[in-house]
Order: structure tokens, then sequence, then C-alpha cells
């Protein structure tokens, strides 16, 4: 991983406009950057925008407010050619490798369509050669070219998508949950592949994932989204050692550790109520309703995103030194009145 900041998303916003006055906040005020050859995961639960961020990133939607750069130029503001040049560099593989490959192709069509959009090897024989060497380098054959999406099996199907999205040679891959759908012991194999391709290419990724579980291993550093928000960004190891954010503690509380020692010594964080929605979500911080720890400053502010160490962000009011009153609400005696 270099020190390269090759993506830069800024206080982005995706609100979908439900009409009758409702909008719906996918993805709220976003800011991140990923580095050159670097994984950066993403996690939180179904519906806090992980997917919207993916496609808001590739300009398949316009943002509400915010930047995306890429290469420090910003995606929505591109011309036709030079979003015809971007298209080639950022790529996307799908969470359901069934739905995203089109039943009618054979497996050579489907990876040679992106090059005869992009007119990569105008030469028909040229492009066969390079649909063989993409099947073998994602560990699939080039007999494999004549036959149909259905006559694979998921995991075989996820390294067509990986094939697919590696015909143009990207240098970015966004994968959206690659490996959910997948057995587990099928899901090892192809976050290898991966791995391997990353190495080999100097790729980068943007790797979401609903459970962190997922994604420790593959990933340099991993952003913690919670209702369209990012609520903690760190590396992999110090998310997991020293997990800062309420709603993280509470994700990992879900997985054990291995180390005994660990698992002895942390703490539980069990989370009460319901997912509120993103149209109408709480005040203050939006984590404050399910929070054990929500004091009265989370109802009414809302958190900044602050460094607490080094490479270590967080939006949270317990590590907000101008709140002096931190006791939890649910630990205040009642107020009679
Ligand atoms: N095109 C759309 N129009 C309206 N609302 C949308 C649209 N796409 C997503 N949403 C809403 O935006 C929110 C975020 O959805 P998104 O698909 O980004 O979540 P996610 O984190 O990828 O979830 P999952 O883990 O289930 O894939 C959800 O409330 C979803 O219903
Ligand atoms: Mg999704």
């Amino acid at each position: 991983m270099s020190s390269k900041v090759i993506l830069q998303v800024n206080e982005l916003k995706k609100h979908f406009n439900l009409g009758k006055g409702r909008n719906l906040k996918a993805v709220d005020d976003v800011s991140f950057d990923v580095y050159q050859g670097e994984t950066f995961g993403l996690v939180g639960e179904s519906g806090c925008g992980k997917s919207t961020i993916g496609r808001t990133i590739m300009g398949l939607y316009n943002r509400t407010d915010g930047q995306v750069s890429y290469g420090g130029k910003d995606v929505h503001e591109l011309d036709e050619q030079e979003k015809f040049k971007f298209y080639r560099n950022m790529q996307m593989i799908f969470q359901d490798p069934y739905a995203s490959l089109n039943p009618r192709s054979t497996v050579g069509e489907i990876i040679s369509e992106p090059m005869i959009v992009h007119d990569l090897y105008p030469d028909k024989k040229k492009r066969m050669e390079r649909v063989y060497q993409l099947l073998e380098e994602v560990g699939l054959n080039r007999d494999h070219a004549t036959r149909y999406p259905h006559e694979f099996s998921g995991g075989q199907r996820q390294r067509i998508g990986v094939a697919r999205a590696l015909a143009l040679d990207p240098d970015f891959i966004i994968a959206d949950e690659p490996i959910s759908a997948l057995d587990v012991s099928v899901q090892a194999q192809v976050v290898n592949l991966l791995e391997r391709l990353q190495e080999e290419k100097g790729l980068t990724y943007l790797f979401i994932a609903h459970d962190l579980s997922m994604v420790r291993h593959i990933s340099d550093r991993i952003g913690v989204m919670y209702l369209g928000h990012l609520v903690e960004l760190t590396d992999s190891d110090s998310l997991y050692e020293n997990p800062k954010h309420p709603y993280t503690q509470a994700l990992l509380s879900a997985i054990p550790i291995p180390d005994p020692d660990v698992e002895e010594s942390r703490e539980r964080v069990i989370l009460e109520g319901e997912l509120p929605s993103p149209i109408d979500p709480p005040s203050g911080c939006v984590f404050r309703t399910r929070c054990p720890m929500a004091m009265e400053a989370c109802a009414t502010t809302k958190p900044v995103w602050q460094a607490v160490d080094d490479n270590h962000f967080v939006a949270c009011h317990l590590y907000n030194d101008d709140i002096k009153d931190k006791t939890p609400i649910k630990h205040k005696p009642k107020q009679l009145n």
C-alpha cells in the first residue's frame, strides 16, 4: 500500500427523494480517503448505505452533495471522454454472481463485452486469447468460454464476474459483498483470488461487507457505517483490538475472538431497539436510540468526526472533551416534577 491517495470521498451525501416531501438519507456526510494499492473495507448492517456509496463513487448515482474525486478529478464533473476512461479504471463486482451475469450470453461473450464497448482488442482472435488468459487468471479454463452462467457453481460464477471486471485492466475495483452469497467453504477461495490478483496487478479495492469478520483478513483499513454515516475508521487491527465507537463494539461483540485473554476481558455491548428509518433519522447522533452509552448531548448535537489516535477516527461524543457530563441517560436518576 502506498501513501498516495487515489480516491477521496468528501462530505458525500446521497438522498433519495421519495415524493410527498419524504427524503431518504441513504448516505449523509461521509468522508474517507483510499490509498493506492490498499483494501479499504466498508462495513455496516443491511440498509446503512454501503451499496449507495459504491454506486455514487462509480457515478451510477448522482450525488446530492459533496465530492468524489478519483486521481484528483471529481467523478461527477467528468466530460464524456473522461467518463469513458474512468470506467476503464474503475470496475465493480457484485454480490449476486448469478443476477449480474446475463444468462443468455456465453462466458466468453460476457467477458468480451467490456472490451468491445471500449474497443480494446478489435481483432476477434486476439480478444478471445485475452478472454482465455483472464479465465486462467481467475482459476477457470479456456473451455469454459463457450458455456453459460447456469452451468457454474456460485464460486465459479463469482470468478467469471472477477474476470469480467479485470477485462479492461482496471486500477480500482469496488467489490460489493462479493462473497456474502457464497458458501463459507468457497468464500476463502474467492478472497484468496482477490488478494492474489491485487498483489499481481497492484489493484486497489473498496471491499463492502455487512459482517466485520469477513473484512478483517482482507482489509488494510476499515470504515464502519451506521444509518448513512461513517462512525469509525482505522486500520483493521486497531479496529478489532481497540474499537472506540459503541456501535463498532457492538458489532464486534457479535463475533467470537480466538484469543481467550481478549475474549475474557472485553465488554459485551448488546444493542437494544430497532434500526431507525433513514427517512426520519434520530436527531443529534443517529446511533443514540440504540446506544447503551447515550447521554443528553447525543440528542441535541451531531458528533464531529475526530481523530482519537494516529489514523483512528470516530464520530462519538464520548471522545469530545467539550462535553463534560458523560453520564449515560439510562444511569441517571429519573427527574421528579
Ligand atoms: N434507488 C433507491 N431509491 C430509494 N431508496 C434507495 C435506493 N437505493 C437504496 N435505497 C435506500 O437507501 C438505504 C441504503 O441502501 P443500500 O442499498 O445502500 O444499503 P446497504 O448498506 O448496501 O445494504 P445491504 O447490506 O442490504 O446491501 C436503504 O434504506 C435503501 O432502502
Ligand atoms: Mg448493499
